[in-house]
């Protein structure tokens, strides 16, 4: 549906231009979201899909190492949108520190996101609600190292910033002027909290129209699209939609990139947030039913290799052992497997050369020393779809 432009152009200064900045209209939209026929229809899909994501984390042998998982694979995703090329490899290299050599501003910014998301839902574990003090508390923690320090960590912007274009006076898009965005973000925090003047909106709508405001307004120097993206996974958890915050719709966006962020001009043009609502459901629906299957896929393989190791006959414990160390880190070095499974360094060396022989584990860097094991099948599984991962 076409509304008016969902908001009024102000002039701001930017970079030494004027140029015309644009200040939404708070939520929800006037008049009111369609929510007509298919669209219900795509509502309902969505919802059931998500709750059958939600479920298998009662269901899960290991819902931690599920989640471990994709909150990196997500974490590589969002962050691969506006540029960044880590891989999930490199992160989890990373992760294990002692891997030197890996692109640094690249990969710490993949391993600030899997932060910024930790702290915020250990925030809301403690009772704390989701809002804009918690976005700025994630955003610290997302430009906390590498390339984001210098983009005022922490706080909404002082300055006129821009989208697209060179510079402000070609810009695609200018976001509201400094002084307007503690008041947007003030209101959006409002709609986020179900206020009493509105009828509440199903859960998925909400985050719907949260992330395009949110993107509308870009009130952080940068890392916007990131938290933009943070907030969806955090506002279905925190309304009670996943026990987990399993969805991560940067996989979607990605492969749609274009027409992302052409529906987000659209609800600022045309005021069409029903295009955008449509699109985000679909990716709901898709992304949802891709994780289960992604999950049952995991149960399946972890099934079949533990039979396969079992098979082995003579020293299968161990295997098993080192098997598992595995399942929980899909990259890993002795030192560690060692340390975590409590078998001895050279026991875990055997045990590991065992599981290389039937096909299992690989060595990735080639080196005699500090090797790097990784669980191939494992990886590859949560590799799928993101060609660059
Ligand atoms: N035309 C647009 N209108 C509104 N938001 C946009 C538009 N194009 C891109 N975006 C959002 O802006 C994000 C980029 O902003 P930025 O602050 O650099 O975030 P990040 O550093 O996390 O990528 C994109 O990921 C996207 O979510
Ligand atoms: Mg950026």
């Amino acid at each position: 549906m076409r509304r008016a432009m969902s908001g009024h152009y102000v002039s701001s200064v930017a970079g030494g231009e004027t140029v015309r900045a644009f200040v939404p209209v708070p939520l929800p939209p006037q008049p009111a979201l369609e929510l007509i026929g298919s669209r219900q229809g795509a509502l309902e899909r969505a919802t059931l899909a998500l709750g059958r994501l939600d479920s298998i984390s009662l269901l899960l042998p290991d819902p931690q190492l599920f989640l471990y998982a994709y909150v990196r694979r997500e974490a590589v995703l969002s962050s691969q949108i506006e540029g960044t090329q880590s891989s999930l490899s490199d992160l989890l290299l990373f992760e294990l520190d002692e891997q030197p050599g890996v692109p640094f501003d690249d990969v710490v910014e993949v391993s600030n996101y899997v932060a910024a998301l930790e702290h915020g839902m250990a925030r809301l574990r403690d009772g704390f609600p989701l809002c804009n003090r918690l976005l700025r508390e994630m955003h610290q923690t997302l430009m906390a190292r590498g390339r984001g320090a210098d983009k005022a960590p922490g706080e909404f912007r002082r300055t006129q910033n821009w989208i697209g274009g060179t510079r402000p006076g070609n810009a695609h898009f200018v976001p509201p002027p400094p002084n307007e965005v503690e008041a947007c973000m003030a209101a959006l925090e409002r709609f986020l909290h179900d206020d009493p003047e509105n009828p509440p909106l199903p859960l998925l709508l909400k985050a719907a129209l949260a992330h395009v405001q949110f993107e509308t307004i870009h009130p952080f120097l940068d890392g916007n699209g990131r938290l933009g993206r943070l907030l969806i996974a955090l506002l279905l958890h925190a309304g009670g939609a996943l026990l987990q915050p399993l969805l991560y719709l940067s996989l979607y966006f990605k492969q749609h990139r274009p027409r992302y962020y052409e529906l987000l001009d659209g609800v600022r043009t045309q005021g069409d947030w029903e295009a955008w609502v449509d699109f985000f459901l679909e990716g709901v629906e898709q992304t949802a039913t891709g994780a289960v299957e992604t999950a049952r896929r995991l149960v399946t393989l972890f099934q079949q290799d533990g039979q396969r190791v079992q098979g082995t006959g003579r020293g299968a414990a161990n295997l098993l052992r080192v098997l598992h160390s595995l399942r929980q880190r899909p990259l890993c070095s002795l030192r560690q497997i060692a340390q975590r499974t409590g078998i001895s360094f050279p026991t875990a060396t055997k045990a590991m050369k065992a599981l290389q022989e039937i096909g299992i584990a690989r060595e990735l860097t080639g080196q005699r020393r500090n090797r790097v094991f990784v669980y191939d099948a494992y990886l590859n599984i949560l590799n799928e779809g993101g060609e660059a991962l």
